[in-house]
């Protein structure tokens, strides 16, 4: 069994996948670290029952509020850190300090759109497929070496919200089974 910490900033669709989908094996979701105090996220948390804490970046350094995140990380015994929808860069030195890995999804194929924006951004251009990126999270925005992207052809009639949503659909079908391929493969903690 693994522990998995999950950081999001937003509404937590890819949380909810992440939960429900790890909620059937062995391994843990054990906390949910956000940012933005009113988040959707923190209450979906909260109602699987799975601790939730925002940590405030307002009026300070940056780096003070990762100290808080490594805090969380560290207590809770984490293995892993999924970014579902975390709209902050984490610095060196938190990837530095953190001893397991660090994982994102980007709603792109990437190296196209990183950054905020990505479907906007992958609907209005002329692209004929768009995609998803699951990448290892290293100094960059969305550089890191990519673990899996999954991508559809787009039909010409689809509309923005359509193809939204099968972005959204593929990111919540394929993210948890990438984290679970990574949790399963650590070591196991009591052998
Ligand atoms: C997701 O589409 C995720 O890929 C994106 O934020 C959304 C969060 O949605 N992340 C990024 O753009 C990171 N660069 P959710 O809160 O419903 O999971």
């Amino acid at each position: 069994m693994a522990n998995l910490a999950v950081f999001a900033s937003g509404t937590g669709t890819n949380f909810c996948a992440i939960a429900d989908r790890i909620a059937t094996t062995a391994h843990q979701v054990v906390c949910l670290l956000g940012d933005v105090p009113d988040a959707p996220v923190l209450q979906r948390a909260a109602e699987r029952g799975i601790p939730a804490h925002c940590i405030s970046y307002r009026a300070r350094p940056r780096e003070d509020a990762e100290l808080e995140l490594l805090a969380h990380v560290n207590r809770y015994n984490t293995d892993l850190i999924a970014l579902a929808g975390f709209m902050r860069l984490l610095t060196p030195q938190f990837l530095d300090a953190f001893s397991g890995q660090v994982i994102n999804v980007h709603p792109s194929l990437l190296p196209r759109y990183p950054g905020i924006g990505a479907i906007e951004k992958s609907i209005e251009s002329s692209d004929t497929e768009l995609g998803i990126t699951i990448h290892e999270v290293d100094y960059g925005l969305d550089t890191g070496p990519v673990l899996l992207q999954r991508s559809f052809d787009r039909n010409g009639g689809d509309s923005p919200a359509v193809l939204a949503e099968r972005i959204h659909h593929l990111e919540h079908r394929w993210y948890p089974e990438v984290i679970i391929g990574l949790l399963d493969a650590l070591p196991r903690k009591d052998s």
